[in-house]
């Protein structure tokens, strides 16, 4: 299952940048040496197996950007699953009058793209990166974020209705993102997400394992990458976002506008109930043992909600740092990660041959023993 990918944008907004950091193993500083890209940059990556994404990264010189739109247009804006539009907001946000202008002349290239997208894949999925985030001042990004947003949404109507369409156009999924933090992971696990067919699928079953392992989350990464591919919660663990506090960093939900975008802190409830164990030849993962164990009373717990993109982040650069181990020791490669604390134990392994998996239990009284040798019994199911 093929999947075309058009990575758009400006020359310098950071394209190539984001592309080296999630699909090759570049750190956030090594992007500095990248020279400007020339025409389109064809790269194929294998995703989860069967999945294959064929990434377009579009030169953002003038020029190409006049030919992507001219002469080859129906070539690019043809047979397009995701368009990816990334917006440089430094100079925009910035730059003063000449930023303002730089912003609009990416307006009207982004309207352009959305126009021909909408003539040649009208079912593309379009997402926006306001990238560059980490060089806006901390106190104007809310502000900076939320009116782009509109500005972009309203051009996507725009589009719709000169093509004489009736409806609100694309549905404009924006991220504020930086190659410097999660936010970029965080973007591009929910880009790929929407790629994965029957992901509910695979959400039910790991909800499943979640309640075997009496586990509170588990959350699957994909193997290279380490782009979160689906999470469930075990059913002891209930979220409400009934919390009024705001986070403080700018982590925005592509679904809301401005300052409601931020998303509010969650709080979890963490309960458990019963133990066991895995069994692959049941469908419905019920327990082959079960011990009752004592529970720890229902506790509040503040969480992050870009956990996972930062587990992801840690982790491909823990892999990165054991790549520039010296030739003896490098044979050393990640294979399983686990991790005791006074309040939880994580435990990170290989599940199938293109994922990882993550289980986080904060019962004490589950032993990681019992998680692992659930993982090692799921591992055929889920292969
Ligand atoms: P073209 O190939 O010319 O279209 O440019 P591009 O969009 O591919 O830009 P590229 O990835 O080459 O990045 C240009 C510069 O922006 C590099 O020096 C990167 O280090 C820098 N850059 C990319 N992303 C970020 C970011 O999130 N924050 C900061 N501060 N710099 C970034």
């Amino acid at each position: 299952m093929k999947r075309k990918v058009l990575l758009m944008g400006q020359s310098g907004c950071g394209k190539t940048s984001m592309r080296s950091l999630i699909f090759s193993s570049y750190r956030a500083a090594d992007t500095r040496r990248l020279g400007s890209t020339l025409d389109v940059e064809h790269s194929h990556v294998r995703f989860l197996g069967n999945l294959v994404l064929n990434l377009w990264d579009c030169g953002g010189q003038q020029s190409y950007m006049d030919s992507y739109l001219d002469k080859q247009r129906s070539q690019v804006f043809s047979t397009v699953g995701v368009l990816i539009y990334v917006f440089d907001l430094v100079a925009a946000a910035e730059g003063g009058e000449e930023g303002q202008t730089e912003w609009e002349r990416d307006l009207r290239y982004y309207k352009d793209c959305v126009s021909a997208l909408y003539q040649y894949s009208p079912d593309a999925q379009v997402f926006c990166l306001l990238h560059k985030m980490d060089l806006i001042d901390a106190t104007r990004r809310a502000g900076v974020y939320s009116s782009r947003v509109k500005e972009l949404r309203r051009k996507s109507r725009e589009v719709a209705q000169a093509a004489g369409g009736k409806g609100e156009g694309f549905r404009v999924n924006c991220f504020a993102t930086s190659i410097w933090d999660e936010s970029l992971y965080r973007a591009w696990s929910r880009i790929v997400q929407t790629q994965i067919p029957a992901l509910g699928v695979l959400e039910r079953h790991l909800q499943l394992l979640a309640d075997t392992c009496s586990a509170s989350e588990v959350v699957v990464f994909e193997r290279t990458t380490f782009l979160v591919i689906a999470k469930a919660l075990g059913s002891s663990c209930k979220e409400s976002s009934s919390s009024p506090q705001r986070l403080t960093g700018f982590h925005y939900d592509e679904e809301e506008e401005g300052m409601e975008g931020f998303r509010d802190t969650q709080r979890s409830s963490l309960t458990s109930n019963s133990s066991g164990f895995f069994n692959p030849s049941d469908s419905h993962f019920s327990f082959t043992s079960s011990t009752t164990t004592t529970k720890p009373s229902a506790q509040s717990t503040t969480l992050d909600p870009e956990r996972f993109e930062k587990v992801s982040e840690l982790i491909k650069n823990f892999k990165l740092s054991c790549q520039k181990l010296p030739a003896k020791t490098a044979q050393c490669e990640f294979q399983a990660v686990e991790l005791r604390t006074p309040t939880f134990s994580a435990y990170i392994d290989s599940l199938t041959s293109n994922t990882y998996i993550m289980i986080l239990v904060t019962d004490p009284s589950i032993h990681l023993a019992s998680v692992k040798l659930n993982v090692q019994l799921a591992r055929d199911h889920f292969e």
